[in-house]
């Protein structure tokens, strides 16, 4: 590694601690998201959700939180995303109770932005589980600056599945818990998640009744033990989609699409 990415490195983590620590619960103001953008994405603009880019947040009434700013999944990873699985469910009819209105469930929204893509790539109602009431009221506070139809409810994810049976078999859920300790120097640890992926995905399948669907799950990409390949064990890979690398290895994101039922063995 250079001077140069070293310190790049260092700048990024320093933030990342401070906006998972002190800065957790805080409204991030103009100036610190345009710097948050700048140290995460290389520029100002790079941190953009719902179409509004940092520097055009304030003015239009978007407020983050400190965590959020930096556990987001912003509009230049997830309008790709949704563009891959609409392109990958085009090729598949839909089967099931409700076939041809499926639903979008972004289980750990944190922002929504990540359904808010899906939704308006897909043409789908979007269903939105939040467990902190911070980040619950910022979101429901931006969804309604943008006009969204985004059902937000404050609840743990089991509850807003079993609120919601399986309709179609392009039903998508959105799997993206926070990483916490599951951050380690050798990689994302995604049987350390809280909570930990291979939990959610079970969740997932008991609610399901034996109806396909599909998952996108936002990784780093540096995988440690394995633990993607070994979390999604019986499901069918799909696709994954790898954004620009704006940080050292070990500091950007991949997405994954992931497939239940025919053609995996779950
Ligand atoms: C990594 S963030 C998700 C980021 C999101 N995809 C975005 O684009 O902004 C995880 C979010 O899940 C929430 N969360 C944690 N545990 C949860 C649970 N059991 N049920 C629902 N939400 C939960 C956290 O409060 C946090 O906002």
């Amino acid at each position: 590694m250079t001077a140069t990415t070293d310190s790049t490195h260092a700048a990024y983590f320093a933030l990342r601690d401070r906006l998972l620590g002190e800065l957790r619960t805080t409204v991030l103001s103009g100036e610190q998201l345009c710097e948050a953008g700048r140290l995460i994405y290389g520029r100002p603009d790079g941190l953009s959700l719902y179409g509004i880019p940092a520097p055009d947040m304030a003015a239009g009434g978007i407020t983050l939180l400190g965590r959020t700013t930096i556990e987001c999944s912003v509009d230049s990873y997830t309008a790709p995303v949704a563009d891959a699985l609409a392109r990958l469910q085009a090729g598949t009819p839909p089967e099931g109770p409700d076939a041809d209105t499926p639903i979008v469930v972004d289980l750990f929204c944190g922002s929504g932005n990540f359904g808010y893509h899906l939704g308006r790539r897909l043409l789908r109602p979007v269903h939105a589980a939040e467990l902190d009431p911070d980040v619950f009221e910022t979101t429901a506070n931006n969804l309604d600056r943008i006009g969204s139809a985004i059902s937000l409810h404050l609840v743990d994810y089991r509850d807003l599945l079993g609120k919601l049976p399986a309709r179609s078999s392009h039903d998508t859920y959105v799997v993206e818990p926070p990483w916490g300790p599951a951050f380690t120097a050798d990689g994302l640890d995604l049987t350390r998640t809280s909570p930990p992926v291979p939990e959610i995905l079970d969740d997932i399948r008991r609610s399901r009744n034996g109806l396909p669907c599909y998952v996108a799950i936002k990784t780093n990409d540096q995988i440690a033990r394995d633990s993607l390949d070994r979390s999604f064990a019986g499901w069918l890979h799909l696709q994954s989609v790898t954004p620009a690398a704006a940080l050292p290895y070990g500091a950007n994101m991949d997405f994954h699409l992931y497939r239940l039922g025919p053609g995996a063995d779950g």
